[in-house]
């Protein structure tokens, strides 16, 4: 009786589709077929999931496999002809959308002094997390940011941008976020490369620092209504330092320790529309509690050694490790230093999640609030 071409996804639960295949339903399902239509009971149960149903799996992409192969890639490939050298991190669930986890896109990218990437825009809008060299800069809209480990920049959607590495650096490997399989998804997504090739830097270096970088200072008659952080940098020195002063002031998080977003210095919101970005620090010893939330989250670990235990299974890691935890996933971090502090950038798509409403957040309640550990 069972056609395999034709879904029936039953459910015997009050108020779920329950309805039986019959030779007369199924000649009717044939025929609504041939009309690129469908009977919606035929597959409710499976378009509206009784909560999020991630196709991305935890990953943990360890630093030290990759390196080497990202490394390769310099004597591969040129950054001319491929655009961007990058090797992207593909979750064995989202393959099909090139996504590191969810609608995240993620990639290494490395450079070599002297190299320059061509200038471009895109609807998507991306981030950098600096893993490992000197001299990388990136121009923004003609702002160009030096930039160092750990420090974290913008490449905001629409905006024309570039990335290069200076004479007198050393090659220099970083982290790419991007929400290309979002934007892909939303079909809205446009690339246009820089006419001139490379754009003109139009202001004092690290001027968007320089106006804006000050905690609780605004520059008089200063204006900035675009929907992304003008603060385009955020660096890692001022960025650890307030971490350790809110610690003195907080017992911080039970599911995050002490953690901190980076915000737009205007709105106090997200520092672009689709993408949000925080640090954390879990100080000596400390182990988090679980708890698990819609949006798709994407760390990589700046400091420390620690692991994080993903519904269920446990993923150990050291700086510059990179795992993602899938929407709506059972997640906890634990710092497995007595001595030493451990800090998480992470990424996520939390602003798309909380202006549409969607956000939703639920504490892991049994066994003292840690997920048991499954085989
Ligand atoms: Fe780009
Ligand atoms: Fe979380």
């Amino acid at each position: 009786m069972a056609n395999p071409t034709i879904e029936n996804h039953r459910e015997d639960v009050a108020g779920r589709a329950n309805v039986e295949d019959t030779p007369e339903l199924l000649a009717y399902y044939g025929e609504l077929g041939r009309m690129d239509a469908a009977a919606l009971w035929t597959v409710a149960n499976k378009i509206e999931p009784w909560q999020p149903k991630s196709s991305s799996v935890p990953v943990l992409w360890r630093y030290e496999d990759l390196r080497d192969y990202v490394l390769r890639s310099v004597e591969l490939v040129t950054p001319e002809k491929a655009g961007r050298r990058v090797i992207y991190l593909n979750n064995p669930g989202r393959r099909d959308v090139a996504a590191c986890v969810g609608w995240l896109y993620s990639g290494l990218q490395v450079m070599h002094p002297g190299e320059v990437a061509s200038a471009h825009a895109h609807s998507a809008s991306a981030l950098r997390f600096i893993m490992e060299g000197e001299g990388a800069y990136t121009i923004v809209d003609g702002h160009k940011m030096t930039l160092g480990v750990n420090d974290f920049v913008l490449t905001p959607n629409g905006t024309w941008h570039e990335h290069g590495v200076s004479a007198e650096g050393t090659p220099c490997i970083w982290q790419d976020g991007l929400d290309i399989p979002l934007v892909n998804a939303l079909e809205a997504n446009f690339y246009v490369v820089h006419p001139d090739l490379q754009q003109k830097v139009g202001y004092a270096v690290d001027d968007m620092s320089h106006t804006w970088g000050a905690p609780g200072l605004r520059p008089v008659n200063s204006e900035w209504a675009k929907g992304h952080s003008p603060l385009l940098k955020y660096d890692w020195g001022s960025t650890y330092e307030a971490l350790q002063r809110y610690a003195k002031a907080t017992e911080g998080s039970t599911f995050d320790g002490v953690l901190m977003n980076y915000v737009n210095p205007v709105t106090g919101g997200p520092v672009m529309q689709t993408i949000g970005a925080s640090m954390q620090m879990l100080r000596p010893g400390e182990k988090t509690r679980a708890h698990r939330h819609t949006g798709s989250f994407v760390y990589q670990v700046a400091k420390g050694e620690g692991y994080s235990i993903i519904d269920g299974k446990r993923f150990d890691w050291k700086p510059r490790d990179i795992f993602c935890v899938p929407s709506w996933a059972w997640h906890e971090h634990a710092n497995a230093s007595a001595s030493e502090d451990a800090c998480l950038f992470t990424f996520n798509d939390l602003p798309v999640m909380q202006s549409l409403g969607l956000y939703r957040e639920e504490a892991f309640g049994d066994n003292g609030g840690r997920q048991p550990i499954l085989a």
